[in-house]
């Protein structure tokens, strides 16, 4: 054949295999509200950045009436782009192509790209719009999942993974997003679960919508499985671009690092009336966050799961932080099962990202109760101190309001090896709150006095007084510094100058055990 009829073919099957699932199923896709496969891959990367691999790739599936089906690119696209200018290997399956559900070739793709991720040390984004398991591939379609999630577990710690659930994602389809680092979800048209309504109506005889089962607001409120949700594709594909802004490509490097135009030296007396005079009254500890960090510019995550701790990253002196805050104006931000998860989580990137950790600690202390200890609150609040205590990268605390018991010790305390503990005027260091201290030492006393009630507020104010201050802690050197809330800015820049370039190691061991 010449090289002309060469080319028209090559150009055939190139063009052919941008049609996908073709033009019907395409239609199909935008009628619910979905982009496409390519389409969402344009928006993600910058413009003109894709470079596609293993595009045209077959299967060698026979079973079913396999064998006389073209699976255009087997139902994913995969290849590397660039965000910001900054390289990435990206899959992102084709749910126009059999549902983009993943056969042997389908998994070979996307291990390909993870195995080069990690082998250059990029991070990986996967777009997941996939009906699971070929079924007619029987097990060659488990071999494939067994592959990436053995991939996402050796990658794990080493590149970021990040994920986009963008339509109805079961069984396999869930658990490689499940053993990476982010999840991202869109509104009304993405599901997780192990398997669909008609499965559990099935085995449990149970009626359960889509939405009700595994719908976006289920995992970014109650399973905690979402990080971020958006409104829409490009809402959602847009926040993982903001998201990569924060991330180092692999845990060899930092992250990316800015020119701030917001002063090192801006001070922040906002935070006077931000922080309630009356320790009992909430304030939302966002405003305290974005109060300190450049340009008051937070990017949240989880931000409706578990919502009396909250975390996300930031900016301080232009090099990127991790944020965990007790969040006062939720359940008095104490530390329960799901709080616990998510913020022993975030750290745990964090520290395998040699991003620094700002905690700021306002919390009573963990949840008390039956539903709470049944559940495991000691086995998950063990986390967050298995996690601060074994984090090397810099660590700064702020102690703003209430720090007692276990959660002070447990919020990056100067125990478990922080570096720089402030607290500011109005914290309260303690082993218990002044009235359940009160009760339990002097509860003699209170029973025998003519108004219990009187003697337990007057024994309190004497125990506030003497105990729930930070005072005591500074004395014993377990807090650097008290500090004016309006200095808050510029201490913690001045520290991170500082710590930044710290190196801690810890002793030689094959792994520790994470109270799983
Ligand atoms: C082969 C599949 C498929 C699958 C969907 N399709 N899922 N083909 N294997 N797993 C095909 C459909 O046959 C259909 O093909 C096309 O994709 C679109 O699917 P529809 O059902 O028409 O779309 P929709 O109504 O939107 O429903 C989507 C869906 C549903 C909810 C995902 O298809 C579904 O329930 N699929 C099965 C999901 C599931 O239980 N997977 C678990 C597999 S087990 P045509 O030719 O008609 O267009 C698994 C084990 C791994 O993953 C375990 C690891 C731990």
């Amino acid at each position: 054949m010449a090289i002309e009829g060469m080319l028209k073919e090559l150009k055939e099957k190139k063009d052919k295999l941008k049609m996908g699932g073709g033009k019907k199923k395409l239609e199909t896709q935008h009628a619910k509200g979905k982009l496409s496969a390519r389409e969402r891959l344009d928006i993600l990367l910058d413009k003109g950045s894709f470079t596609e691999i293993n595009g045209l790739i077959k299967h060698r599936a026979v079973d079913f009436g396999l064998d006389k089906t073209d699976i255009p690119g087997d139902g994913v696209i995969t290849g590397y782009g660039t965000i910001e200018g900054r390289l990435v290997y990206v899959f992102s399956q084709d749910f126009t192509v059999m549902g983009g559900s993943l056969g042997e070739a389908h998994a070979f793709k996307i291990s390909y790209v993870m195995d080069q991720a990690r082998k250059i040390g990029v991070p990986v984004i996967g777009i997941n719009d996939s009906g699971g398991a070929r079924i007619q591939e029987g097990v060659d379609s488990l071999k494939g999942y067994g592959e990436i999630f053995y991939r996402n577990t050796i990658a794990s710690g080493v590149i970021p993974q990040i994920t986009a659930i963008m339509g109805p994602c079961a069984g396999g389809a869930v658990y490689s997003p499940a053993l990476g680092d982010f999840v991202f979800m869109t509104e009304n048209t993405s599901y997780m679960f192990i398997t669909g309504p008609q499965v559990v109506k099935t085995v449990l005889h149970q009626d359960v919508t889509f939405e009700e089962l595994g719908g976006a607001h289920v995992h970014e409120t109650k399973s905690g499985m979402a990080h971020r949700v958006g409104k829409n594709d490009e809402d959602t594909l847009n926040l993982m671009r903001t998201l990569f802004s924060f991330l180092p490509s692999n845990n060899m490097e930092d992250p990316p690092a800015i020119e701030t135009t917001d002063d090192p030296l801006r001070e922040t007396p906002e935070l006077y009336s931000i922080i309630p005079e009356d320790s009992n009254k909430g304030y939302h500890a966002s405003d305290v966050v974005k109060a300190i960090l450049d340009n008051n510019d937070f990017f949240e995550l989880h931000p409706n799961f578990a919502p009396n701790i909250i975390i996300g990253f930031g900016r301080l002196d232009g090099k990127v932080v991790g944020i965990v805050a007790n969040n006062p104006s939720h359940i008095a931000g104490v530390l329960d099962i799901n709080s616990s998860d998510k913020a022993s989580r975030f750290v745990r990137f964090c520290d395998a990202f040699n991003i620094p950790i700002v905690t700021f600690v306002d919390t009573p202390g963990y949840m008390p109760g039956l539903d709470q200890e049944h559940g495991g609150i000691i086995r998950h609040g063990a986390k967050l101190l298995y996690a601060y205590s074994e984090a090397t990268v810099p660590l700064l605390t702020v102690i703003v309001r209430k720090a007692y018991g276990g959660a002070y010790i447990a919020m990056a305390s100067k125990h478990l090896r922080s570096d720089v503990v402030y607290a500011l005027p109005t914290a309260e260091i303690a082993v218990m709150g002044p009235k359940g201290a009160c009760e339990i030492v002097f509860r003699k006393e209170i029973a025998e006095a003519s108004n219990p009630e009187k003697k337990t507020e007057e024994l309190s104010e004497d125990y506030k007084n003497k105990f729930a201050n930070p005072y005591m802690a500074a004395a014993r050197g377990y807090v650097d510094d008290i500090i004016d809330p309006k200095n808050l800015r510029t201490a913690l820049i001045n520290s991170l100058r500082v710590y930044y370039s710290k190196k801690e190691v810890l002793p030689k061991k094959k792994h520790g055990m994470i109270p799983f």
